[in-house]
């Protein structure tokens, strides 16, 4: 490896098990030379298995609810303490919907779903970044990082509530970071990812058919959880010091693509018009 983060002290919020993209993201910090406090809520804590990430990556474990400031204070003030000085990277790796969870269509939310999934997807990145920021718990030339999904630009109808959610991710991410940028020289950026099968992403209806999508559409194919850590690693070194206030899309090159060659294919091997069919509409353009 690279001794990317040598000296560097963080924390990383969201790692549920080993398919989480967070988790992957501990295990690169780490071998990377990087020290972290691992962050998850209570619930999660019981739930997931990240008591093995903790002894891996020799990390301490602080249960943060991501919606309560009291706990997001604790955590901030508990990770300096543990790391013995001010936080050089964190990362955002939070998102839930209860209308997905529930199979509510957008259409027909239940408005206090969509609350709680605002609060714990969207709302918690700026309140994160607000007891980081009122706390200077920061190091100059830091780096925060959140992850998002292209569904924040472009209509994807299953991503349902969360799309609105990650585009409130996205704004909030350019307005802190410019207060972080201008007044502790620290950068904020989301990462756009791939559909990648973890839990979060798997809950969303229609996952397989969608990655399999992406998978075509993509000239290099989706983005791996691994890959999205390797990103993330890049944006926590000192190499990407002067990138801030930027989604950025890592996810194969889907976000620029029309149509590929793969996808074509497979929709006129599945659409192709029954020969009757083709004969009717050439007669009658024949006819104008
Ligand atoms: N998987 C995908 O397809 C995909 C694509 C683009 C972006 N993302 C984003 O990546 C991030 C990580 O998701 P993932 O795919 O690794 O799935 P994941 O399920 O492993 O991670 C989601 C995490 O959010 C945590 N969380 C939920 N409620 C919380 C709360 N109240 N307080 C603190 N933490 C809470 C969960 O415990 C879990 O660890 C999310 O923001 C997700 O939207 C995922």
């Amino acid at each position: 490896m690279y001794n990317l983060l040598k000296g560097k002290k963080g924390i990383i919020l969201g790692a549920l098990d080993s398919k989480s993209i967070a988790w992957k993201v501990a295990e690169r910090a780490h071998e990377e030379g990087a020290i972290f406090v691992l962050s998850n809520a209570p619930v999660a804590l019981r739930l997931g298995t990240i008591t093995e990430l903790a002894e891996k990556t020799g990390s301490e474990i602080i249960a943060a609810d991501a919606t309560s400031i009291m706990d997001l204070e604790d955590l901030v003030d508990g990770a300096i303490k543990i790391l013995g000085g001010k936080i050089d990277f964190v990362l955002h790796s939070i998102g839930m919907s209860v209308n997905v969870r529930r199979g509510n269509h957008y259409t027909h939310q239940d408005y206090n779903f969509t609350k709680t999934g605002f609060d714990v997807s969207a709302l918690s990145f700026h309140r994160l970044m607000s007891v980081l920021y009122q706390r200077d718990a920061m190091n100059e030339w830091g780096s925060i990082v959140a992850l998002s999904y292209m569904a924040a630009q472009r209509v994807f109808p299953d991503y349902n509530d969360m799309a609105d959610n990650k585009a409130y991710l996205e704004s909030v991410a350019r307005s802190f970071g410019y207060f972080f940028g201008r007044d502790k020289k620290v950068r904020v950026n989301t990462i756009s990812q791939s559909p990648t099968p973890t839990t979060a992403g798997s809950g969303v209806k229609g996952f397989d058919g969608f990655i399999a999508y992406a998978e075509k559409m993509s000239p290099l194919g989706n983005a791996t959880a691994l890959e999205c850590a390797d990103y993330t690693i890049s944006l926590f070194s000192d190499l990407t010091k002067k990138v801030t206030l930027q989604n950025l899309f890592h996810d194969g090159g889907f976000s620029n693509m029309g149509v590929s060659t793969a996808i074509m294919e497979d929709f006129i091997k599945h659409h192709q018009p029954e020969p009757e069919k083709v004969s009717e509409a050439s007669k009658k353009q024949d006819k104008k």
